[in-house]
């Protein structure tokens, strides 16, 4: 069968990391169709959108899609919002997927962990309002925040779904386990019904031999950064899924070397998870291992597991070599003499 790919650079960097990307696909899989596609803030610049519904059309007829990053500004912008998230919530991708690994992470131990973050509720449902006090004129501000049942035993049934595939391949595990991120010591309504809906999934037959531990949203921190070769697969709620993934990537380097996907149950988005990088957009410097990793993670996704396995120990050696790096990991090679290095190695 002939695949098809949806490519949408999007802002700085993204345009220089996607094509390499797009490069080290194209060396592993014969028949592969590449469709580029627009989006971002610099779209939004030109055009006052930030993603075209032309976009969307193609991407659904996409069997999947690499996503470099945008510029997204802090202040607020009228009329722009980020397509990246747009995305996530138009073609349901519930899931955000961070594998985290180094044979010598930080503490020049192992690490192997995969952070699957629920992707749509939580905090980030962005219900927000001001209140005034009439007396005092001073604001309150508020937030809502939204768990469900079926968004968390959705994402949970995915958390353990997936210790069981990687079970399949040696890690540094002896067993699959989901280690479930909560605070529900504090929030006992909505970390409550989180937990409770992960322990439930967690009943299934399926899953008898994952081993299943909780950890608190704070210490869960402390224990990643002294310990982090006992996690395996991580499951939290939207905004503890956010930190712990970031402060993850800190223990493995730069983070131009940290992929993501987002996963939904028809659509995969793969992602590198640093941003645009406007201090080194346009050098040619800038590190392409993260989205070549995240196009691992696409072909992992779409079946194309051996495939995959290929870029991932073809980046484990360069990385590991340590000869042909760019300045972000200490190193002179520009973009595309590491993306030239990876294929020499496929
Ligand atoms: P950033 O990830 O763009 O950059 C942080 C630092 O890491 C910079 O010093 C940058 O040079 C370096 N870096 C990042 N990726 C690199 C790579 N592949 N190779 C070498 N060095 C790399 O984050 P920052 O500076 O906070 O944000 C810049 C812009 O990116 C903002 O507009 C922000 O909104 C956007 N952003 C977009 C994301 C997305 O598209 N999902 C995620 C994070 C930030
Ligand atoms: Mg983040």
């Amino acid at each position: 069968r002939s695949l098809t790919i949806g490519l949408i650079p999007a802002d700085g960097i993204g345009k220089e990391v996607i094509p390499a990307a797009q490069k080290i696909i194209e060396h592993v899989i014969d028949k592969v169709d590449f469709v580029n596609l627009d989006a971002g803030f610099e779209l939004f610049q030109k055009t006052g959108v930030a993603l075209p519904d032309e976009t969307v059309e193609i991407l659904k007829k996409c069997d999947g899609a690499l996503f470099g990053a945008v510029s997204s500004p802090s202040h607020k912008v009228a009329g722009y919002s980020s397509p990246i998230v747009a995305l996530r919530k138009k073609m349901d991708l519930y899931a955000n997927v961070r594998p985290v690994s180094s044979a010598k992470g930080a503490l020049g131990k192992p690490i192997d962990m995969l952070i699957i973050r629920e992707n749509t509720e939580c905090l980030y449902i962005k219900s927000e309002r001001l209140e005034k006090d009439p007396k005092t004129g001073l604001q309150t501000a508020w937030a809502d925040r939204r768990i469900t049942e079926y968004a968390s035993k959705r994402i949970a049934k995915m958390a353990f779904d997936m210790a069981l595939v990687r079970a399949k391949n040696p890690t540094i595990h002896s067993k699959p386990k989901v280690t479930i991120v909560h605070k529900s010591n504090v929030l006992s309504v909505t970390d409550g019904l989180f937990r409770e809906s992960c322990r439930a999934v967690a009943q299934n037959p399926e899953y008898k031999d994952v081993i299943v531990e909780e950890q608190l949203v704070d210490s869960m921190v402390y224990r990643m950064f002294r310990e982090p070769e006992v996690f395996d697969v991580v499951v939290a709620p939207n905004l503890y899924g956010d930190i712990i993934s970031d402060g993850a990537a800190a223990l493995v380097g730069s983070l131009g070397v940290v992929a993501s996907a987002n996963v939904g149950d028809n659509f995969v988005i793969g992602e590198p998870v640093h941003g645009s990088a406007p201090d080194i957009a346009g050098k040619g410097i800038s590190n392409p291992i993260a989205a070549i990793r995240s196009a691992a993670m696409l072909l992992d996704h779409l079946g194309y597991n051996a495939e995959a396995t290929k870029i991932k120990v073809a980046v484990d050696t360069v990385l590991t070599e340590g000869k042909t790096l760019t300045p972000d990991l200490g190193g002179k090679a520009t973009t595309e003499q590491v993306t030239s290095k990876v294929i020499a190695n496929l």
